[in-house]
């Protein structure tokens, strides 16, 4: 796997594959990764000849008083495993080589970004999809994969990829859990054990919340606040949970088929997002 930190150095080297007549996959990431982020690398392998991991801890998307230092940062273990997954290249910027210092352009995807956890986060989808477009017109890609854990990151960055007319392909791949039904997150590294016990409260409340929907409750409302009571009761200070159909992350009316459940928490210090999207 070959290793690059530079913008000129990755645009030479994807060159070299595109002369070739290769197609390049990317998968942007940042960084401490697990197997949710081994899934998408793995379904890059199936969509393009070449793969395209970055990891970069990207400072715009976090607010004040938010963990950009925090961060987990494991580049060597993350190198370990993607050269065990067979990534082909691996771009490792830095902020410089990403931001100038004078930067004057930034990106924001209206509407979509200041519901649900941009009300909580403000700035952050604006600074996700700044990063993602920069990368990818830096590698240039024919697909681009994402995890679905972050769903509402996915809707901005398809409806930003549909506006500025980007040519690639986004691919959406589905949360790996862990057994007890956690999502995997870099930030479950936050959690301690008794937190990790009482974090698969938040899966359980949306497979509820679902399982209700698809056996014909039809009172949504309801449903949003029986998980939120159940989310506290299991220790979590509740952000959001809400019934939104998936198609625009509007909130879903009854005759809406495609339903997306979205809930966000802080347990303790840490916040967990989680999802689970459906048809009735
Ligand atoms: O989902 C993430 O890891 C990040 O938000 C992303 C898409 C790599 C942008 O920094």
């Amino acid at each position: 796997m070959q290793i690059i930190n530079t913008v000129c150095g990755i645009r030479e080297a994807i060159n070299a594959w595109r002369v070739a007549g290769e197609t390049v996959a990317f998968v942007p990431t940042m960084g401490n990764l697990h197997a949710g982020h081994l899934q998408l690398v793995n379904r890059a392998k199936k969509s393009a000849d070449r793969v395209v991991v970055s990891i970069f801890v990207n400072p715009t998307q976090f607010g004040l008083g938010e963990d950009f230092e925090a961060y987990p940062r494991t580049e060597l273990e993350d190198q370990e495993k993607l050269e065990i997954e067979g990534a082909d290249l691996l771009f490792l910027p830095s902020v410089s080589d990403i931001y100038a210092p004078d930067v004057k352009t930034i990106i924001t995807v209206t509407g979509i970004s200041d519901s649900y956890c941009g009300s909580f986060r403000p700035g952050h989808f604006s600074g996700v999809a700044t990063v993602v477009c920069k990368l990818l017109n830096i590698v240039q890609p024919n697909v681009a994969l994402f995890g679905l854990k972050d769903f509402q990151q996915f809707a901005v960055i398809n409806l930003m990829v549909r506006d500025l007319n980007i040519p690639v392909e986004i691919l959406g791949v589905d949360t790996v859990r862990e057994s007890t039904g956690l999502a995997l997150s870099s930030r479950n590294a936050y959690l301690t054990q008794d937190e990790r016990m009482k974090a698969s409260a938040l899966y359980v409340s949306l497979c509820a919340a679902r399982d209700a929907i698809l056996a014909g409750s039809q009172n949504y409302e309801d449903i949003e606040q029986k998980a939120i009571q159940s989310i506290q009761k299991a220790g979590f200070q509740a952000d959001y949970f809400f019934v939104c159909r998936s198609s625009d992350l509007k909130k879903a009316n009854l005759d809406d088929v495609d339903l997306v459940l979205l809930v966000a928490a802080k347990l303790g210090k840490t916040r967990l997002i989680d999802n689970v999207y459906f048809s009735k």
